[in-house]
């Protein structure tokens, strides 16, 4: 099918391919030279984060769910298509998604990016980020009613409350993987006296499932504050994880206060069928556990959290059942 689906997060950026139907994930991440030579995007820009010399801006376009570099998002999305499409691009259709709890203004913002991108876009539609979450979980969402969903991310965690192919309420908090990294970052400085870079934190945070399991201590890198030197140091994971716990706090507080407000004739099927919950950051050890004993739901995860949406996406895409549940800009209105 001539058509592409994109999730744009604040970390990663997701592309459905449907020429050839294939999906691809990079980082959301552009590097600038100067005032504005690309200089390279995606997982290479990454690369180059936290090393790069001070000519070189490693940035991500999109912060906290939202485009707040409109620019350089432009760039990526031509790029990213450009490559998908070898070098080709013919018209399509493009599918992307927007988080429910935003302005009309930032909404509209992810509609004019394609329009406005060079990418030559026949048609554009808009899919609800929770919806498409529902759909990459398998629920059908056109007839459940009353499906609670939870999307923790690298900035944002969404939380939303669905019927029927519908948002009944949504909120974007601005909590996620990120936070998780920084309160590692100043757990590991404090108890150890070592300073450690945003991607060794986000290491150290992926690998404490296992360390934990294996009831082994982690190794990392980073400068130590006292004699300035680089080191390699031991850390006990557990200490650590008590620096995020009250990050947990926070999206449990947010999930709470949206079920306190959920009509109970859909607080009953919520009570059946349980929470759902995706999002890169809800791979993070104990956070499931921690929410349904906070909750008393069953909480269900995603077999592949950082693709979810992508997957609904898709799924929104090729399935006619699901077809309503995009919408031109016009129709949203
Ligand atoms: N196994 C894992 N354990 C813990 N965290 C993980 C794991 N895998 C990925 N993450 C975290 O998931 C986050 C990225 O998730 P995701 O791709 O869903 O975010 P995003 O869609 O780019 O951001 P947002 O939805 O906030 O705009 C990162 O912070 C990353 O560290
Ligand atoms: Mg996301």
């Amino acid at each position: 099918m001539n058509a592409f689906g994109i999730d744009l997060g604040s970390s990663n950026i997701r592309i459905y391919n449907g020429i050839d139907d294939s999906f691809m994930m990079e980082k959301n991440m552009i590097a600038v030279e100067g005032k504005d030579t690309l200089f390279a995007y995606g997982d290479s820009a990454f690369e180059m984060y936290e090393k790069a010399p001070d000519n070189i801006t490693v940035s991500y376009p999109v912060t906290n769910g939202v485009i707040a570099d409109i620019k350089n998002m432009n760039t990526l999305i031509l790029y990213f298509i450009n490559d998908l499409c070898k070098g080709n691009i013919k018209g399509s259709d493009y599918y992307i998604t927007v988080p429910g709890d935003v302005t009309e203004v930032e909404r509209r913002a992810f509609y004019d990016l394609i329009l406005d991108s060079n990418v030559k876009a026949k048609n554009v539609y808009i899919i609800e980020k929770a919806v498409a979450d529902a759909v990459g979980m398998d629920i059908d969402v056109k007839t459940a009613q009353g499906v609670f969903m939870v999307d923790i991310g690298y900035q944002t965690t969404e939380i939303s409350l669905l019927s029927l192919g519908g948002i009944v309420t949504s909120r974007l908090i601005k909590m996620g993987g990120q936070k998780f990294d920084d309160s590692i970052k100043a757990a590991v400085r404090k108890e150890y006296n070592l300073f450690i870079g945003d991607k060794t934190a986000e290491k150290l945070k992926i690998a404490m499932r296992d360390v934990q399991q294996s009831g082994q201590n982690a190794v990392v890198y980073g400068r130590d504050i006292i004699t300035g030197l680089p080191v390699e140091k031991e850390i006990d994971t557990e200490i650590v994880f008590e620096s995020i716990r009250e990050n947990i706090e926070t999206i449990i507080d947010g999930i709470k206060q949206i079920l306190e407000r959920t009509p109970p004739e859909l607080g009953a099927d919520i009570y059946h069928n349980g929470i759902f919950l995706t999002g890169g950051g809800s791979e993070l050890v104990h956070l499931a556990d921690m929410t349904a004993d906070a909750t008393g739901l069953v909480v269900n995860i995603s077999e592949e959290p950082v693709a979810t949406v992508i997957r609904g996406v898709n799924r929104i895409m090729k399935e006619k059942h699901f077809s309503s549940l995009a919408r031109s800009v016009e129709d949203a209105g």
